[in-house]
């Protein structure tokens, strides 16, 4: 099994997945925050993420989340993608503000 460095660059935030587990999964068993988790299904949109820098490959999404332009752009569901390279992302989702607005 490969690890692979995911780093979101808007947070400064790091984490591995393997390419067997999607981005949003590899986030999660690791305990770390940044992109917005959801239905985990392709279901509901807000883990959205625009990869910057990486190879990865992607499960099936629905148009209604990402459009083929945004496909083409590098927008992805990070519950439906996972690594082929060390990534760099930036969060898109909608939940953005509701995650990082808790401090104050
Ligand atoms: S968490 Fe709902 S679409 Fe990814």
């Amino acid at each position: 099994m490969t690890m692979f460095e995911i780093h979101i660059d808007s947070l400064q935030q790091s984490f591995s997945a393997s390419s067997e587990q999607t981005l949003l999964s590899g986030m999660e068993s690791l305990g770390k925050r940044g992109i917005p988790v959801g239905c985990r299904g392709g279901g509901c949109g807000v883990c959205k993420v625009r990869i910057d820098k990486g190879r990865y490959r992607c499960k099936k999404m629905s148009r209604a989340h990402v459009s083929a332009e945004e496909e083409s752009q590098g927008y992805v569901l990070a519950c439906r993608c996972m690594a082929l390279s060390d990534i760099q992302l930036t969060v898109v989702g909608q939940m953005k503000k509701a995650v990082f607005g808790t401090q104050d």
